[in-house]
């Protein structure tokens, strides 16, 4: 039986739900000798900045046995040179998959500017809003994702000046996604990534000293696999709105986590990096899984889990009720 693996959203058919996350497969063309990119649902570039930036001192990539922490420092052309150099390719390379260019800043203003080079290039389909930059312009550089009025500023800038669809790229350290989806949705966000990497820093024993050159960095890979897969579900719960799921993606039974958690596509960063074919063998294991399951099309099981649910299995007893506890 052939199954169908398109999803319908953000104003586009993406021709199936598995992408790479941004920062993991620079601009496509860095990785278009390994990867067949039109085979792809999409691809998110690396995040793109008013000004050029170098980055941080290496090392900027550490692993560790369940994951990797990186230090990139958003190093990237800048938004000038990206829409003169970066998207032509895009625009004559790529037909079929979907491309998102992830925007960052440190201020609202440097988002707003950024699109508004960017906004009516060719060569992609609309926004990812990583909102999980510090924030210069509060005391404490607390990331917008971690601050409902500020990520909601990010977005009305941007939302001012483009008919692009815009996705909003939140922080896994989120206590609760309501107040944060709710203010993004009133400022104009057509759907939410989830989620960035998780602060975290991997200590050298022999040196005494951070194993990145900045010192710590962001977490990625299997080891925030079950965060990223709880904030979808969570943010299920706070919209309508699609969502992007993302962290920790190695395998088709990761993939349809997130699906099922409410996800209607998946990104995948860290695992690329060890095989830039598991993308690929994401998307044919989906294939077998709505085969296995009598299933025609992907859209079946999005957010099923939640269905699931609604309508738990009766407790055997009170006291089975009691032990019913979320975490301990
Ligand atoms: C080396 C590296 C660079 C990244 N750069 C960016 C970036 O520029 N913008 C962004 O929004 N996320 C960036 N990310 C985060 C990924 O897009 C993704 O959210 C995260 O790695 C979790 O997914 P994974 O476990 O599949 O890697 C980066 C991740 C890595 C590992």
């Amino acid at each position: 039986m052939s199954v169908d693996l398109t999803q319908d959203l953000l104003g586009t058919t993406f021709q199936n739900p598995v992408l790479l996350a941004a920062g993991t497969c620079g601009f496509g063309e860095e990785v278009s000798e390994v990867v067949e990119l039109d085979e792809l649902g999409g691809l998110v570039t690396k995040s793109v900045t008013l000004k050029p930036r170098a980055g941080n001192p290496a090392p900027r990539v550490a692993e560790f046995r369940a994951g990797m922490v990186n230090s990139v420092g958003l190093a990237n052309p800048g938004a000038e040179a990206v829409r003169r150099d970066r998207l032509p390719w895009l625009r004559d390379r790529i037909r079929r998959a979907r491309v998102l260019v992830s925007v960052a800043g440190h201020t609202p203003d440097e988002f707003v500017q950024v699109v508004r080079i960017l906004d009516d290039a060719e060569g992609f389909h609309g926004f990812e809003i990583n909102l999980s930059c510090p924030n210069d312009t509060r005391r404490g550089g607390l990331p917008f994702a971690l601050d409902p009025e500020a990520a909601a500023r990010v977005m009305e800038g941007v939302r001012m000046l483009t008919q692009r669809p815009l996705v909003a790229k939140l922080a896994p350290n989120t206590p609760d996604f309501g107040p944060v989806i709710r203010a993004l949705e009133g400022a104009g966000a057509d759907g939410f990534t989830l989620v960035n990497t998780l602060p975290g820093l991997v200590l050298d024993p022999e040196t005494g000293l951070p194993a990145l050159g900045a010192g710590a960095g962001g977490m990625s890979g299997p080891a925030i696999r079950a965060v990223g897969v709880h904030a979808v579900w969570s943010a299920a719960g706070h919209t309508r709105l699609p969502l992007l799921g993302v962290g920790g993606v190695a395998r088709g039974e990761d993939a349809a986590q997130y699906l099922l958690a409410g996800a209607s596509l998946v990104q995948m960063g860290s695992a690329s990096f060890w095989d830039p074919r598991s993308a690929g063998r994401v998307k044919k294991w989906l294939e077998g899984y709505l085969s296995r399951r009598d299933l025609d099309r992907i859209s079946q099981i999005v957010g099923t889990a939640h269905l699931q649910r609604r309508s738990p299995q009766p407790p055997e007893s009170a006291d089975a009720e009691d032990e019913r506890v979320t975490h301990g």
